[in-house]
């Protein structure tokens, strides 16, 4: 099925930055309604005027929160059943990470990456199925990582909760088919967004941004396609296969390969 972007009715969580903020501009250039999320109300509140300026007029609210408060969660989908009456479009893209080897971090560390990665988007696919039902050509986009696919050494929370993503947005997948709901999963390698820097605890000494990381633009413009051909699960980078498939095929020197990495 060949989705079109326009006049369609989206979601977007984690838009104040990085990924989220690119996704939104490339959207509303296509002709979606938006509604955006984040924490950060006045970087909301500044995309909201960018894209404003650029096509005035166009259906775009902001709602600023916490996605790991069920309260919040439940304001945002209330908002759409006012507003628009139906979603056709919830993209999941909140999400942070944690750095450093699991024996230095805490217990509160792991819950608060699971918060975010995984609980919260779960319980908002949950949230939104309602109003998915009544959408067109409705699609949930979740927000996964390679490293969902294959687990490195020093991000163990954080690969822990992708995982969790990915399981879950297969095994759902398959139960939203006979509903009509499409499920992609996007998995990208690092990214040139201030991700690192948001990482609400880095315990290594370790330069993490990369100089070949993707920009966000083709991180963007890669999700509008999948959601316009309803992919289920697109790695986007060459690299990024390359790990899944030596996991695949050779998952004893995979792992050596990061053992060596971890030291
Ligand atoms: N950058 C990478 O290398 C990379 C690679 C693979 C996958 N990803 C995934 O891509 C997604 C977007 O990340 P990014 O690279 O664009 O990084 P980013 O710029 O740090 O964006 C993260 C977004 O999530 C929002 N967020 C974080 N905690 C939140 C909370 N508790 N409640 C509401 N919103 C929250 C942030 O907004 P506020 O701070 O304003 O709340 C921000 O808009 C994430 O799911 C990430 O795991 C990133």
């Amino acid at each position: 099925m060949k989705r079109k972007i326009a006049d369609k009715t989206i979601l977007v969580t984690g838009a104040s930055s990085g990924i989220g903020r690119e996704l939104t501009q490339q959207l509303a250039r296509l002709g979606a309604r938006l509604l955006v999320t984040a924490r950060r109300g006045e970087l909301l509140d500044s995309l909201v005027c960018e894209v404003r300026q650029a096509h005035p007029d166009h259906d775009i609210q902001f709602l600023a929160g916490d996605i790991t408060d069920a309260d919040f969660r439940t304001s945002l989908m209330d908002h759409v059943q006012k507003h628009w009456g139906r979603l056709d479009g919830l993209v999941n893209n909140a999400g942070v990470g944690a750095l450093g080897r699991f024996a230095d971090s805490t217990p509160a560390t792991l819950r608060q990456v699971m918060e975010v990665n995984f609980f919260a988007p779960v319980e908002l696919i949950r949230l939104a199925l309602p109003l998915l039902q009544l959408g067109q050509q409705p699609i949930i986009v979740n927000m996964g990582s390679v490293l969902g696919h294959r687990a490195v050494p020093l991000k163990s929370e954080y690969c822990a909760s992708k995982f969790a993503l990915h399981g879950l947005s297969d095994s759902l997948r398959a139960e939203l088919a006979p509903l009509g709901i499409d499920l992609t999963m996007i998995s990208p390698s690092t990214t040139d967004s201030d991700f690192f820097d948001h990482a609400i605890q880095d315990t290594t000494q370790k330069k993490w941004k990369s100089a070949r990381a993707s920009p966000v633009k083709r991180v963007a413009t890669a999700t509008i396609r999948a959601m316009t051909k309803g992919s289920h699960d697109v790695i986007l980078t060459l690299g990024g296969k390359s790990l899944v498939l030596l996991d695949r095929l050779a998952p004893t020197l995979a792992d050596h390969a990061m053992q060596r990495w971890a030291q």
